[in-house]
């Protein structure tokens, strides 16, 4: 069955630091079996978000980019929660991806990162939450939020109003 998308939100980041920051936002609010898609080219700030999810989240050790091992599997102390971080851009094909173990990671239920996730859409978990990063002039990036399924609604509007509630929160500490 199709899951249609449910919730889509757009943002822009003006820096590396506001694009880790929206990661490390949506790092805080995530639960075991969420999947979380960045797309985009080279460079647009893919690594940077999900380096910010790894700190919001908190694993033990900081989320570098995958694209030369593939998949990093990361741990959380608290609750030895995990976390698979995996990148696509050497990968062709879904047959390939196959040979990752990607189904087995995926029917684990942990959280798992997609950077590339147009290059195996064929074997995408239909319920996600996808992000399109757009690169724009310098350091520009236009941030496109697409949440397909009802948990991956829930956690987008979480994260607004997370964001929200920080954007206040700030406001009312410098007053
Ligand atoms: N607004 C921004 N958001 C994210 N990265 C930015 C931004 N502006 C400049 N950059 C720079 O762009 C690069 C993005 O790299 P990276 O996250 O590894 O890209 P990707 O994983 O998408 O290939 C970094 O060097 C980062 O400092
Ligand atoms: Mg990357």
């Amino acid at each position: 069955m199709k899951v249609a998308r449910q919730a889509e939100w757009l943002t822009i980041s003006e820096t590396t630091q506001r694009t880790e920051a929206l990661g490390a936002a949506l790092g805080e609010l995530l639960a075991p079996g969420d999947v979380i898609c960045l797309a985009g080219e080279l460079g647009a700030g893919k690594t940077v978000f999900s380096r910010g999810i790894g700190a919001g989240w908190g694993a033990t050790a900081p989320l570098t980019s995958p694209t030369y091992n593939l998949v990093h599997e990361h741990i959380r102390r608290a609750d030895r929660a995990r976390l698979f971080h995996l990148d696509f851009y050497r990968v062709s094909r879904a047959r390939e991806a196959e040979t990752l173990g990607i189904y087995e990671i995926l029917e684990g239920g942990d959280i798992v990162i997609f950077e590339w996730p147009e290059r195996v859409l064929d074997i995408l978990p239909d319920q996600r939450l996808w992000i399109d990063f757009l690169m724009r002039e310098d350091d520009e990036r236009d941030l496109r939020f697409g949440a397909w399924g009802e948990r991956h609604a829930a956690l987008l509007n979480d994260l607004r109003q997370s964001l929200g509630l920080k954007q206040r929160g700030a406001h009312a500490a410098g007053d």
